[in-house]
């Protein structure tokens, strides 16, 4: 039998540098339920969002994914030309081919490593985590470029009260490397395919035609464009959140060897502020803890909303680099990762 080679990498990973990309357009409540059926008291009480960003103009998820990446490398201090792999986590890229992560690694200046899309929807960030940090400790990469980016908005029905005023559009990544001491935990991470339809897109491109019971083309006078949109059985997915996630987040505790005492942030995915305090309550985590609520101003951004909610208390001083940080990334799939990690120094300042 030959011996193929193998490789071997560096044990300890950490987060060396972060960068995130918000689109321009600020969209409150009141601009929301000019379409939608509901009322900005609704959507704040229901879901802690007062407002969030859509990309409009010159922003597509190409160009957001691109400058969340450059600025996360800039920050790093870590050379393009050292950058081994890039990883975009993305449910929203719009073509099957190409894929997206090769053209938005051009886009910062780095061409002819691998570079690949990752979906697992909301739980895309933390797959690509533990992705990643496998790479390196592995020996197949010694940096990686990871990227959440989403423009949700385009398959979002603007008068369906399941989503319209839940998602937002917009961009996070982070620099992984080698590190004194290891600053990313081992992932507890899962799916559940039972409940993969709780969170589903209304048109089959096999048949190529809307899925009948999904279709949300009803009004042809006032909404004469029927667009692909998602569809999301919310209370299914908070039930589904309540029983999965809390055991998710003691294991991710464990496994890290980490006291739960020693927890200095909560970076739960933006999903929804009161399942977020319902977490934090029911893992016994202090009160005064410090717990990311950037779904306030960004809205739900999918695979993107672990980076921008980091990136938003390191900017602000809320969380401080170094600091070790319980995350959870969960949603589509049904799918969920969390991690115990210490955060990234805080990002230079931006002129968006
Ligand atoms: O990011 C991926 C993972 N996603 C999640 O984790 C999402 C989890 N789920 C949620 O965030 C919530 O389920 C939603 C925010 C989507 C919905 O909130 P909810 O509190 O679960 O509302 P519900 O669907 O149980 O509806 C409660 C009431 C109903 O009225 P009645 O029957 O009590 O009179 C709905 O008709 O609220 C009504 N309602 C609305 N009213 C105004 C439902 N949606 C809306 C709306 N505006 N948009």
């Amino acid at each position: 039998m030959v011996n193929i080679n193998t490789t071997t990498g560096h044990q300890n990973v950490a987060m060396l540098g972060i960068g995130a990309y918000r689109p321009k357009r600020v969209v409150t409540n009141a601009e929301v339920c000019e379409v939608l059926d509901s009322t900005p008291e609704w959507i704040e009480e229901r879901t802690g969002i007062k407002s969030r960003r859509w990309f409009s103009e010159d922003e597509t998820l190409r160009s957001i994914a691109a400058t969340a990446g450059a600025r996360a490398l800039k920050n790093s201090g870590v050379a393009p030309e050292k950058i081994d792999a890039v990883i975009l986590c993305t449910s929203s890229w719009l073509t099957f081919v190409p894929n997206g992560a090769p053209s938005v690694a051009y886009d910062i200046g780095i061409n002819g490593v691998p570079a690949f899309d990752l979906t697992a929807g909301c739980g895309g960030f933390g797959y690509g985590l533990a992705v990643a940090s496998g790479m390196i400790r592995g020996g197949t990469a010694e940096h990686v470029l990871l990227i959440g980016a989403e423009t949700m908005t385009v398959g979002i029905n603007p008068k369906d009260r399941g989503t319209a005023m839940i998602f937002g559009d917009g961009a996070g990544a982070v620099v992984l490397g080698p590190s004194e001491v290891n600053g990313v935990s081992p992932a507890v991470w899962g799916s559940d395919g039972e409940n993969a339809s709780a969170i589903r897109q209304n048109f089959d491109f096999l048949n190529y035609q809307f899925v009948a019971a999904d279709y949300q083309h009803k009004d042809p006078e006032t909404d004469p464009m029927p667009r692909m949109s998602m569809i999301m059985e919310g209370p299914r997915v908070f039930r589904w959140a309540a029983i999965t996630l809390p055991r998710a987040l003691s294991e991710a505790i464990e496994n890290s060897g980490v006291a739960k005492e020693d927890i200095e942030v909560f970076i739960p995915h933006q999903a929804n502020a009161r399942i977020n305090e319902l977490m934090k309550q029911n893992l016994g985590l202090p009160e005064d803890l410090p717990m990311a609520n950037d779904i306030e101003t960004t809205g739900n951004t999918s695979a993107a909303s672990i980076p921008l909610a980091m990136e938003e208390m390191l900017r602000t001083g809320k969380a401080k680099g170094g600091q070790v940080a319980l995350l959870l990334g969960f949603g589509a799939g049904l799918s969920y990762s969390g991690q115990v990690v210490t955060l990234p120094p805080a990002p230079a300042p931006e002129e968006d």
